[in-house]
């Protein structure tokens, strides 16, 4: 039995084949950790012209996606345990927690639209969840479907292996990563920090500390902010 199970509904389930396949997706699908099936919305599409768009109603640019075929599509693939998601722009921002947050679910349902969207009955009945990869548009959702699949996953046991500890990434404690070498020491010129060679685990641990600390004031305001508030909560109680 997978540890979760994905369906990804899509116009273009070709999009991702080869992401499904590749690197650390691929081998916890192959290690049946991860059950991950593309279906196309076409299976669901309307006789006698199999569409599965229209205008909008109110008129405007572009075609929306129909809700029929989305409704049958998740009543097929649905279950009691199904968490519904909506790959959209004005969705919730996928952050490092919510992904955390989604690792523990079952089961996935991710939509992806395409053209204008999706009829907004689809958000209002059947939806769970929507959630944005970032302030930009994409021209359909099958990517952002598989950035939220690559993201999740990272925080399945034995998804990672060996290969990796989580508590190094970027955003965990609200802190950026710090700066790595491998070697050459030297490379061009350009030495590695001497600190990082020096064997001493304590005094590395604490330098690297620093530069995440550092990098984050650089980088991300908003995430050094949070950062402090909650170094302040833990040091008044
Ligand atoms: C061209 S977009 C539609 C944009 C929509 N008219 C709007 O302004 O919000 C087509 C589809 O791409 C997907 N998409 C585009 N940008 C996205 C983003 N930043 N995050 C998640 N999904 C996105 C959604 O599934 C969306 O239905």
């Amino acid at each position: 039995m997978p540890i979760m199970t994905i369906d990804l509904v899509t116009l273009f389930p070709q999009m991702v084949e080869g992401f499904l396949t590749q690197s650390v997706i691929g081998r916890a699908t192959k290690k049946n950790i991860l059950s991950i099936k593309l279906h196309d919305l076409r299976e669901w599409a309307l006789p006698p012209h199999y569409a599965v768009d229209d205008r909008p109603f109110g008129g405007g640019a572009g075609m929306l996606l129909q809700p029929e075929p989305l409704f049958k599509a998740i009543e097929t693939l649905g279950t009691p345990q199904s968490k519904v998601v909506y790959l959209c722009p004005d969705g919730v921002p996928l952050t490092s927690n919510l992904a955390k947050e989604l690792s523990e679910e079952k089961h996935l349902i991710l939509i992806s639209g395409h053209y204008e969207g999706i009829d907004e009955r689809v958000r209002e009945s059947i939806v769970d969840l929507e959630i944005s990869i970032g302030d930009y548009i994409l021209t359909n959702g099958t990517l952002a479907a598989a950035v939220l699949i690559d993201a999740v996953s990272r925080f399945i046991p034995d998804v990672l292996g060996e290969e990796k500890s989580l508590t190094q990434d970027s955003f965990n404690d609200n802190l950026l990563t710090f700066p790595q070498y491998t070697r050459p020491a030297n490379f061009r010129g350009m030495q590695v920090p001497e600190i990082l060679l020096s064997g001493n685990h304590q005094a590395i641990e604490e330098w690297r500390r620093t530069q995440q600390i550092q990098r984050t004031k650089e980088r991300r305001p908003d995430l050094i902010k949070k950062f402090q508030n909650k170094e302040n909560h833990a040091s008044n109680n």
